[in-house]
């Protein structure tokens, strides 16, 4: 059994030095393949006698399982060292600033959207949709403004053509509001979101443009109260105008959807000429909210006996202004490179509470 032994230590060889895959298969081959060595002693034991057969045999198949064994260990370790190999070769730092450097930005409006998502994301809001073209009942009537209503007026409303096929009597949205309702019409309460997206009205000077952005909040629940509002909007403030101690004042107002109606004002300083946020003794309006009317809730089909909540509208472009010092609402739009290059941001830094709102 000698050249068995010479045989197996060969064998063995071949698989320990096979320096790479290829040459493990070759090996393989030789040993184990139709023509290999072990194979072929197989083949070969036909001539010998029953007892020396079946010793041959049981030795044969030690080595053959010993071969089989070391290269599948061989195998291993060669797919490892290969992969290990080519994970140093294609080695890439994803954290490093792409080469050259996006021309593109993203526009203001955007990066604001963003922002704000991702504050009110962390207060567990999530972001409700609605189309463009409104009906009016979701625009308007829903929302406590009934047709003749005054409030109707002061809002500057697009009409669709009476002609305009699907359309016909709809309006462009002249608030992000009916997303409210189309919410409430949908889900039960609890509700909690935002929904930031386009309005439209007909306006234009410094600080008005026929489309602009706005973003609308609604929370509905048992027991949802006035502190809850309040809360919810000085810690949106303080963490979007980046101002730890910025004071919020809220006045009295007016909306037919909310009762209490109130306007918040932020401290802000005017002397000199520049605008300075913070608390300063001076105020500035940034947004409208209150508690949603017993007769919204119940328009939307919510028993306003056990739901009450609250909502919020804001104007984007106007938080986006003061926090950016954009002077004109118009530039926003006029899609000027210059422009966008000066007060746009570098894509891929998205803004998260937890890496800064801002890059
Ligand atoms: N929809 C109002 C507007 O366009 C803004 C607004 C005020 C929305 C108060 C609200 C609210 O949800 O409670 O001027």
């Amino acid at each position: 059994m000698e050249d068995l032994d010479t045989l197996r230590n060969d064998l063995l060889a071949r698989v320990r030095d096979a320096a790479d895959l290829d040459s493990l298969e070759a090996a393989r081959v030789g040993a184990l393949g139709r023509k290999g060595a072990i194979t072929a002693l197989m083949k070969s034991m036909g001539e010998l006698s029953v007892e020396a057969r079946k010793e041959r045999g049981a030795a044969l198949n030690r080595i053959k399982d010993e071969v089989a064994e070391a290269i599948a260990e061989r195998q291993t370790a060669l797919s490892e060292q290969a992969l290990r190999t080519r994970l140093e070769r294609e080695r890439i730092d994803v954290s490093l600033p792409p080469r050259p450097e996006p021309a593109g930005r993203i526009h203001p409006i955007t990066q604001t959207i963003d922002e704000l998502t991702a504050i009110f994301a962390d207060m567990g809001f999530s972001v409700a949709e609605g189309p463009d073209i409104e009906d009016d009942f979701n625009n308007f009537t829903a929302l406590n403004m009934p047709e003749d209503h005054p409030a109707r007026q002061m809002q500057d409303t697009f009409y669709m053509p009476p002609s305009g096929g699907a359309n016909a009597g709809r309006v462009l949205r002249t608030h992000t509001s009916p997303v409210q309702v189309r919410t409430m019409l949908k889900g039960k309460p609890p509700i909690r979101i935002i929904a930031p997206g386009r309005t439209y009205r007909s306006d234009y000077d410094m600080t008005h443009t026929p489309m602009f952005h706005q973003v609308e909040g609604l929370v509905i629940d048992t027991n949802t109260h006035m502190g809850h509002l309040k809360g919810c909007l000085v810690e949106f403030c303080r963490a979007y105008f980046g101002i730890d101690d910025l004071p919020l004042r809220f006045r009295p107002s007016f909306f037919p959807f909310t009762e209490p109606s109130a306007e918040v004002d932020i401290g802000c300083d005017r002397s000199g000429g520049e605008l300075k946020l913070g608390n300063h003794g001076d105020w500035l309006e940034i947004l409208g909210c209150g508690m949603v009317h017993p007769q919204v809730l119940e328009n939307c089909g919510l028993d306003s006996t056990q739901y009450q909540g609250f909502a919020f509208g804001m104007g984007i472009e106007r938080i986006a202004m003061l926090k950016y010092g954009i002077p004109d609402l118009r530039t926003f739009f006029e899609a000027d490179l210059r422009w966008l290059r000066h007060y746009g941001f570098v894509p891929l830094a998205t803004p998260s509470l937890a890496a800064g709102l801002t890059a």
